[in-house]
């Protein structure tokens, strides 16, 4: 099968077309025909210096990337899924699984049927982001109707979902974006556009129950400590909050490590079967062309979600 191979860590260019076996399937496996792959931002991590799996790569290279799969079931050593069964998957993260590539073996018990209204391009496009929204918002934070939640690049793949989950769930949510991200936004439902690029987050937004911090960890000073109420809970999407900061604050901090979880990922699908969840594409490229869909994610100024198409 053909499989973008990451060969060393490095620029796009470690990313190489070959030709490599079909993976073998174990038991509780689904050998899946992958149909597209979504593409999120641990992906150029981890291609470019590793980040939080720079010591299982290293052991794994030459390695295939990518962890969100949209495909068909092509053989399946399972009672959960028949061949031909169209499914979606966060497959096996952290661990390496190879989504940039023609065939994945992915565990039965992380996949989850598609919802019948999604293209595969869509249907990849969801797991890894909705699935962090969801663990962040309603696993940890419990969030609850009438609550004020400030969401933090709230026009990406992360935050376009976790906006819908929180107004979904009652909440009153304030989201930060540039000033042309703005009407997507109010579209998805959000109350408030905070433009960050001109106004300051930390002064203008108060009495916030949740922060979604999706920003990098020196931006919590300025953007996302400042705007929350006492006991306040600020949710950290990349790495642990020092406990000593949280109290400096008179707040809560939890830090997020997104799973696989096929129950919370056939609720979101549910969500998007009933259109309370609408799935935006910034666009899409082919299996070749996964590096350059690596450097515009790197941009940061990605709306909603990228994906690589395989075809037949
Ligand atoms: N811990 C975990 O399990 C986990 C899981 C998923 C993601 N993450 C991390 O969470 C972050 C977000 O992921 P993602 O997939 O949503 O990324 P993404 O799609 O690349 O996010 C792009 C968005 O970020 C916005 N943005 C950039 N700088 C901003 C700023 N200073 N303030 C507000 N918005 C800003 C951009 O909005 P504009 O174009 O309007 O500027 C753009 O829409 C990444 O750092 C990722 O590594 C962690």
């Amino acid at each position: 099968m053909k499989a973008m191979v990451m060969q060393a860590f490095g620029g796009p260019e470690v990313l190489q077309m070959e030709d490599v076996p079909v993976p073998e399937i174990g038991a509780g496996e689904l050998l899946v025909e992958v149909k597209a792959a979504g593409i999120n931002p641990i992906d150029y991590v981890a291609r470019s210096v590793g980040g939080p799996l720079r010591d299982s790569l290293e052991k794994s290279l030459p390695a295939i990337l990518g962890w969100d799969i949209a495909g068909t079931v092509s053989k399946s050593n399972s009672d959960l899924f028949q061949i031909g069964d169209k499914v979606f998957t966060l497959s096996r993260f952290p661990q390496i699984t190879g989504a940039y590539a023609e065939f994945a073996a992915v565990p039965a018990d992380q996949a989850v049927l598609m919802p019948a209204s999604l293209s595969f391009e869509e249907a990849a496009a969801v797991p890894l982001a909705a699935l962090t929204a969801w663990q962040s918002l309603v696993e940890t934070a419990d969030i609850q109707a009438g609550q004020r939640v400030l969401i933090h690049a709230a026009a990406g793949g992360v935050g376009h979902f976790a906006v819908q989950i929180a107004k979904y769930k009652g909440a009153y949510v304030i989201a930060t974006a540039s000033a042309h991200n703005a009407e997507f936004l109010e579209s998805l439902g959000v109350d408030e556009v905070i433009d960050y690029t001109a106004q300051d987050v930390g002064a203008e937004v108060s009495d916030i129950d949740i922060v979604l911090h999706a920003l990098l960890p020196d931006l919590r000073e300025s953007a996302s400590w400042p705007c929350l109420k006492p006991g306040g809970l600020l949710l950290s999407l990349l790495g642990p909050v020092p406990a000593e900061e949280a109290a400096k604050y008179n707040a809560r901090a939890a830090q997020i490590g997104v799973r696989p979880d096929a129950a919370q990922l056939a609720e979101i699908g549910k969500l998007i079967e009933d259109g309370v969840v609408k799935i935006t594409l910034d666009c899409t490229y082919s299996l070749e062309q996964v590096g350059e869909a690596h450097t515009q994610l790197a941009g940061r100024h990605t709306r909603g979600k990228i994906v690589v198409t395989i075809p037949e």
